[in-house]
């Protein structure tokens, strides 16, 4: 029998081997890590992630061939495939802060690794990592074990959150990179076997290994490119009459362009596009390249920009202030369907209402009271970008935030609302009701583009929609920048 440990039970280490086991039922599959609360977690009713489908997998497979244990060291010497899904966060410090990956997590597990082996492995990166990052992996691994083989094989993962299950069942493909040496194939037809179990050989790329690590932070820095080409062009309608839908799909039915992904919205969020880019930014200025490093850049620069111009929006059209206004949050999350906060615009667009004194009522309902008051206190890393300069709020001890469990209560006598994630519910509020219990004017500024804004209209409501056509009353107001 095969063994594979995960090293990370985050949402792709979770998540990954659980479909791995689910589908190669003759793998033993072991997802170890350090955080106690969160392997608990996975041994529980509750899973500490929420992912559409991924209840019934882990359902399916946990006590079968699937494990989760913090007993990392054993189940790591007994692997003969050694999955490594740690964090890779953006440095804070030092050397590259703002932009590195910081790989403190990555080499910590390599080292035990090393010194835990006493047979041969496959050792994966599945974390998303720099380009060339192997080569020190196999520099840690093959210093400190003499008389042990370690292959080293990328396969970053492509999963979306919220889509988790569906993507995994079903990838685009599946990308193995590996040395270009007989023992470097040979690991690569051992990975390719496992996905072989379900995925069809011509959807299995392999490549070498700086390709296959290069591809995760091109196709990332891709498709946040889009949505930022799109988000500059929503501005853009805002100020001449054009709707953004409209040339979204004007656009997108140009088979070279594509329909998927040109969505506007009030910005994207997640842990990997901001953190990937800014890899691939710090990784052009290493190698001599700031031409290249800042054409990625503006990708960012334009999404900081995107949630400033709702910031500044929501306050222009207040009569240029929300001091002392009770504004409702519908949705924190930085999509639907997932109770992730990493990056959501959310926080962004919170800490600037509150900085023009705003009350906050946040309603989401998958993200805790705990996890939002976290995100709108914690400080971020010093870099030139706009956003993550404001200083850190306040908010939280002199009651400008309350997290409540109910969109109705959040909208309670509010002026105005922001929709910052596009949760299902938010389409189906009775928004007669909506209206009757908020202050007027009453506002609501739809930052993705998910309710009937002509029906709001005819109820009554003040409405912005992202790159749509500007009620009169918006467009009186003083322009946004
Ligand atoms: P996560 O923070 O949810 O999970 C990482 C886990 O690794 C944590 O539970 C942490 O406790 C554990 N860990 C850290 N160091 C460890 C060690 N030395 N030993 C054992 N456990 C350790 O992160 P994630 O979202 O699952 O992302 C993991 C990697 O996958 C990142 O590199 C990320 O960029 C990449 N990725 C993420 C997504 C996504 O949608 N979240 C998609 C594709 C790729
Ligand atoms: C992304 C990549 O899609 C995935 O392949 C990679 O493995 C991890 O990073 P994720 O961040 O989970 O996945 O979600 P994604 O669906 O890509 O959305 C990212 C952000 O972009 C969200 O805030 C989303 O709301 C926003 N978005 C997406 C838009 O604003 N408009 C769109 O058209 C699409």
């Amino acid at each position: 029998m095969v063994k594979i440990c995960c090293i990370g039970a985050g949402y792709v280490g979770g998540p990954t081997m659980a479909v791995i086991a689910l589908k190669c039922p003759e793998i033993e599959v072991v997802v170890v890590d350090i955080a106690a609360p969160r392997i608990n977690a996975w041994n529980s009713k509750h899973l500490p992630i929420y992912e559409p489908g991924l209840d019934d997998v882990v359902n399916e497979c946990r006590g079968r061939n699937l494990f989760f244990s913090t007993d990392v060291e054993k189940h790591v010497a007994e692997a003969d495939i050694v999955f490594v899904s740690v964090n890779t966060p953006t440095k804070t410090q030092g050397l590259g802060a703002g932009k590195a990956a910081d790989l403190t997590y990555w080499e910590s597990a390599a080292r035990m690794i090393a010194d835990v082996s006493k047979s041969d492995k496959i050792v994966v990166e599945k974390s998303t990592v720099p380009v060339k990052t192997a080569e020190a992996i196999e520099r840690i691994l093959t210093h400190n074990r003499k008389g042990i083989n370690f292959d080293i094989l990328s396969n970053p993962e492509f999963l979306a959150e919220g889509t988790a299950i569906a993507d995994l069942f079903n990838p685009d493909r599946v990308l193995i990179g590996g040395r270009e040496t007989p023992g470097g194939q040979k690991a690569i037809k051992t990975l390719k076997d496992v996905y072989a179990h379900w995925v069809p050989d011509e959807r299995i790329l392999c490549t070498n290994l700086w390709s296959a690590e290069l591809s995760k932070l091109a196709a990332n820095a891709f498709l946040a490119q889009r949505i930022s080409s799109v988000n500059a062009m929503s501005a853009l309608c805002e100020a001449t009459g054009a709707d953004v839908s409209q040339v979204s799909h004007a656009i997108g039915t140009d088979s070279r362009i594509g329909p998927k992904f040109l969505n506007a919205s009030v910005g994207f969020g997640g842990s990997c596009f901001q953190k990937d880019i800014l890899n691939l930014v710090y990784i052009c200025e290493c190698n001599g390249l700031p031409e290249v490093a800042n054409y990625w850049k503006q990708v960012i620069k334009v999404n900081d920009y995107q949630k400033n111009r709702f910031v500044n929006r929501v306050v222009s059209s207040m009569f240029n202030t929300v001091s002392g206004k009770k504004i409702a949050i519908l949705g924190f999350a930085f999509k639907k369907d997932t109770g992730d906060t990493r990056e959501t615009p959310a926080i962004d667009v919170c800490k600037g209402l509150l900085g023009d004194k705003a009350n906050l009522s946040i309603y989401d309902s998958q993200v805790t009271e705990e996890q939002i008051l976290k995100d709108l206190t914690m400080k971020k890393f010093d870099w030139d970008h706009p956003a993550h300069l404001q200083p850190s709020s306040p908010a939280t001890s002199n009651k400008q935030v309350s997290v409540v469990s109910d969109a109705y209560e959040a909208i309670k006598d509010a002026h105005g609302i922001c929709i910052l994630t596009e949760w299902d519910e938010f389409k189906k509020l009775d928004y007669q009701k909506v209206y009757e219990n908020m202050q007027k004017p009453a506002f609501v500024f739809d930052g993705r583009n998910v309710v009937d804004a002509n029906k709001l209209r005819e109820i009554g409501f003040i409405v912005y929609s992202i790159g749509k056509p500007l009620d009169s009353w918006l467009k009186d107001m003083p322009a946004v920048a």
